[in-house]
Parts: structure tokens; C-alpha cells; sequence
């Protein structure tokens, strides 16, 4: 049986982990609000019509922070819409995905919802077909105390404490020909680096991202960033990221190593905004905000969706996810924290029934889909510091990436509770993979827990009918003299917690 080797050393790190990185994404999008979260008519709704059995399901996912409303619904939104009474809101045609929104839930609903969800924001402004002036209104009637008109108005809408947003997204996939007011790199770069400006403005505490490209095939992927960095290096903290992955044609092997081409990814963006900070002699690093992310099948029916009916609240894009899937999320999530020294936040996209881990029917139940299981374990399990391991592993050829290797693996060290998680997956679809993991740096450990998700058939999924198909089960390994040894089934992701014995005081 093909074998594999990790190293760990508690003295090798990449950094200290941000818990950002386990974010989510909630866009006024096909159901991910309107019979996603909210939906007051349902039998589990509370007084402010959101689903407690969709928000029990947030809290055990356990994400840490929640980008919103958009996506490309943001640009083309007018937040002025969705506050105040709700009775006088205005049904608006949402351009980006031709449906009606209502507006019953805006900024202070969400704001609401999220405080249940104990999920920090955040915030996109439209840079599509709006500016410089409404970023701002809307980022004094969020952030000020009361006394300036915006943020009085808030204090009229039964909102007495600022909301204290931190995060702002500067718009979404500008660089998109899809997005709603799209615009070239150095139209871009203008308008976000005087909204970056006159944000500061208004509240110089605020945390400021500025989009980067769509995705890297994008043809102007690269390009665009050094333009829009020679704007707005100075004025913004983060570059965006967004990247989905699908498999395509029945090629598993190449689907099963995404984590290749994000690693790449990121390292390009990494040294696009270093090259922009060196030539503008800037000191400053900038974080990577990879607010985008997740496995995606659907959206050639619906980019751009000019073709559709208008409706509202219609479903788009309800990918149901299978094994294989799961294990690609898993390794999507190593690949982030591998990067944690530049990964500051990473969102997956989206939270509920679009592309989503949850899913709900209207009227009826919520359940998780496979991709939920890798998100909350390591969500639960990544503390403390990213370890940098030593991998030797096999490798075997992708029609896309070339020679990858068959396992991949990161692991997280906790000084002060003498925890340690590792999280590997085996990406080979064919072979079963003996992985050992030399640990006798740590002293002496045991094995807290250890699951592994895999299924004979890497195509099983979740469904209404079947809700519990797919789920982590428990992972026999063996740890001896520092050394912990376990057998990962083919496509499979894997957890294992250690602690640290500790003499008695
Ligand atoms: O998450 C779905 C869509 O994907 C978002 O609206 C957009 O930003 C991206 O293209």
C-alpha cells in the first residue's frame, strides 16, 4: 500500500491562525436569505422571522465572520432600501440575478441575525453603479454614535448603539464583464481608492479590502491587481480572492488536487501585491482576503442570467454536494491555513441553499451536506499556531496540475492547551494511503479524537430523503513512541486531535 510521511515540529510554524479564516457569505441570492435564513412563516422561526433550525446549524458550522449582501447583487443594491419601516420598502429588480428582492430583510435585520449567529460582519459597498458618497452614508449611518444625519437615522429605526462594522469589502468582482457597473482596473483603482479615503473619513478604524480579480483565468488575472494596488496599496489592508472548483468531464484526479491550483493562486497574488509594495517603497504587507470559495457546478445556467424569468426568490444554484466534493473543501481548507502568514480571512461561499453546506426546503427541514463536516471539524479543531510540516508523499499525474502529490496535510499547535490537530486528506481516487506522523517533539501526547470522511462511493450525497448518508466516522490510528499511524481510504479527509499529557501540579 502506497505510504506517506509527516514531520511536525511545534518549532516550525507558519504563524499564528486568524480565525477569520473560517468566515462565511450570506448574498441576497437566489434562497440564501428568503427561505434560507429568514423565512418567518416556518415552524422553527423566532420573533424575527429567522430559522432556529437553520441557525442551530450556523453555530455548530462554526463559522467566525459573514460577508454580505454581495457578491454580484451588491452591485447594483441601494442599502437605503432595506431600512426603516419594512411596510414602505420598495420591491426592486436585482440585476445581477433578475429577481425581485423585497428588501424585507436589510442591514439591521442582518445585523440582527448575525449577533444570533455570533458572526462578526462583513460589509460590501456597491462600487458598480454607485460611489464615493453612499460607501460613506452608509458607513456613517452603520459605524457613528448618533448626531449626523445617517446615523441619526439609524437611532430612528430603533437602533440606538452604532453597529461597529469593521470589515468593508470595496465592491465585487469589478473586473467581471458580468458585474453590474463593471470597470476597468484603473477605473477601479480610482474610485476604490478615493472610497478607501474618504471611508477613513468617516471611521479611520475600519479594515478595508480591495477586489481583486474574479478569478485567475481571468485575462487580466494579474494585471489587474498591480493596477488597482498602485491605487490603493496605501489606503486598503487586503486584496480579494475568489476561486470555485468543479469537476469537469469525469476527471476526479485533477478535481481531487483544487488545492494545487489555489496554493498557486495565492502565492501569485502574494507576490503581485509584494511587487507593488516594493516599487511603491511601502513596508506594509498586504493580508489575503479570500472572501470567495467553495465547489461550484451550476453557474453556467445562471452568470449573467439574462435568460431567466424574474422571480423572486428562485432557486439558483442549489449544488448538491457528494464525497468527493467534501474532501476538495477539506483540502481547500489546509490550503488556506498553509497560507495563514497571508491569509488573514477566507469566506466560503455561501452559507445557506446557494452553493451552500446548508440546506433548507420552504415550510420544511434544514440539513447538511457533505461539505458541512470538514468546515465545522476543522472550524472546532485549527487553534493556536499553523504548523509548518515536512511532507514525503507519493504523487500521481493530473491532466491539469502534472505530478501532485497523493497526500495533503497541515496541522495546528495550541501552546496553552497542548492541543494539537492535524488534518490530511488522500487524494488518490484509486489507492488507500498509510500515512505516519512523527510527533516526538511534542512529548507525550493521546489521542483526543480522530474521524475520517470517505465513502465507498465518492459520488454519495445528502439529500431531503437522505440527510445523514455521508458523515465523519471514526478513524482507527495507532500512536506509539511519538509516532501516530492511520489508513486513509481513497478519496477521504481525515481530523485527528492530540493533547498533551501534562504532569499533575
Ligand atoms: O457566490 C456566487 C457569485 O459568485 C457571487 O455573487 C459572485 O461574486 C461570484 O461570481
Amino acid at each position: 500500500m502506497p505510504s506517506a510521511a509527516i514531520r511536525l515540529d511545534p518549532a516550525f510554524r507558519v504563524g499564528p491562525l486568524d480565525r477569520r479564516l473560517f468566515g462565511t457569505f450570506v448574498e441576497h441570492m437566489g434562497r440564501c436569505v428568503y427561505t434560507g435564513i429568514y423565512e418567518p412563516e416556518h415552524p422553527t422561526a423566532d420573533e424575527d422571522g429567522f430559522r432556529t433550525d437553520v441557525l442551530e446549524l450556523v453555530r455548530e458550522l462554526g463559522p467566525t465572520v459573514v460577508r454580505y449582501p454581495g457578491g454580484n447583487f451588491v452591485s447594483g443594491y441601494r442599502w437605503e432600501d432595506g431600512v426603516g419601516p419594512v411596510e414602505e420598502r420598495p420591491r426592486r429588480l436585482d440585476l445581477a440575478w433578475r429577481s425581485i428582492e423585497t428588501n424585507e430583510v436589510g442591514f439591521n435585520e442582518f445585523m440582527a441575525w448575525a449577533r444570533k449567529a455570533e458572526l462578526e460582519p462583513i460589509m460590501a459597498v456597491n462600487l458598480g453603479t454607485r460611489g464615493v458618497q453612499e460607501a460613506c452614508e452608509l458607513l456613517e449611518y452603520a459605524n457613528l454614535p448618533a448626531g449626523t444625519s445617517f446615523s441619526d437615522q439609524r437611532v430612528a429605526h430603533g437602533e440606538k448603539q452604532p453597529h461597529d462594522v469593521r470589515m468593508w469589502c470595496l465592491g465585487n468582482e469589478m473586473d467581471g464583464p458580468w458585474q453590474v457597473g463593471h470597470k476597468t482596473a484603473s477605473e477601479y483603482g480610482r474610485v476604490a481608492a478615493e472610497t478607501a479615503r474618504a471611508m477613513r473619513m468617516v471611521d479611520p478604524t475600519v479594515e478595508l479590502i480591495a477586489c481583486g480579480s474574479s478569478n485567475s483565468a481571468m485575462p487580466t488575472f494579474a494585471a489587474w491587481e498591480a493596477v488597482i494596488l498602485e491605487h490603493t496599496y496605501h489606503m486598503v489592508d487586503h486584496i480579494s480572492m475568489h476561486a470555485y472548483y468543479e469537476e469537469v468531464s469525469g476527471d476526479l484526479p485533477t478535481f481531487l488536487a483544487s488545492g494545487v491550483d489555489m496554493d498557486r493562486f495565492i502565492e501569485a497574488v502574494v507576490a503581485t501585491a509584494d511587487h507593488v509594495g516594493a516599487r511603491l517603497r511601502n513596508p506594509k504587507k498586504l493580508g489575503i482576503s479570500f472572501d470567495e470559495w467553495n465547489v461550484w457546478y451550476e453557474k453556467g445556467r445562471f452568470v449573467g442570467a439574462g435568460n431567466l424569468e424574474i422571480e423572486q426568490a428562485p432557486r439558483l444554484i442549489e449544488d448538491v454536494f457528494n464525497v468527493a466534493d467534501a474532501v476538495v473543501v477539506g483540502d481547500l481548507l489546509i490550503t488556506l491555513l498553509r497560507h495563514a502568514d497571508r491569509v488573514a480571512i477566507a469566506c466560503q461561499a455561501q452559507l445557506v441553499n446557494v452553493i451552500a453546506p446548508i440546506r433548507t426546503e420552504p415550510g420544511g427541514p434544514a440539513w447538511r451536506q457533505t461539505i458541512f463536516h470538514p468546515f465545522a471539524h476543522t472550524s472546532r479543531l485549527a487553534h493556536g499556531q499553523v504548523l509548518r510540516p515536512v511532507l514525503d508523499s507519493p504523487t500521481y499525474s493530473t491532466s491539469k496540475f502534472g505530478e501532485v502529490p497523493v497526500l495533503d496535510a497541515t496541522a495546528t499547535w495550541d501552546e496553552g492547551t497542548g492541543s494539537l490537530s492535524v488534518f490530511a486528506v488522500n487524494r488518490s481516487s484509486a489507492d488507500p494511503l498509510d500515512v505516519v506522523v512523527t510527533l516526538t517533539s511534542f512529548g507525550a501526547l493521546e489521542v483526543a479524537e480522530a474521524m475520517e470522511l470517505s465513502d465507498g462511493d465518492p459520488y454519495a450525497a445528502n439529500t431531503e430523503q437522505e440527510p445523514e448518508r455521508v458523515q465523519p466516522r471514526p478513524l482507527a490510528v495507532m500512536l506509539e513512541d511519538g509516532v501516530l499511524r492511520f489508513t486513509l481510504p481513497p478519496v477521504a479527509w481525515s481530523a485527528v486531535s492530540l493533547t498533551q499529557v501534562r504532569a499533575q501540579t
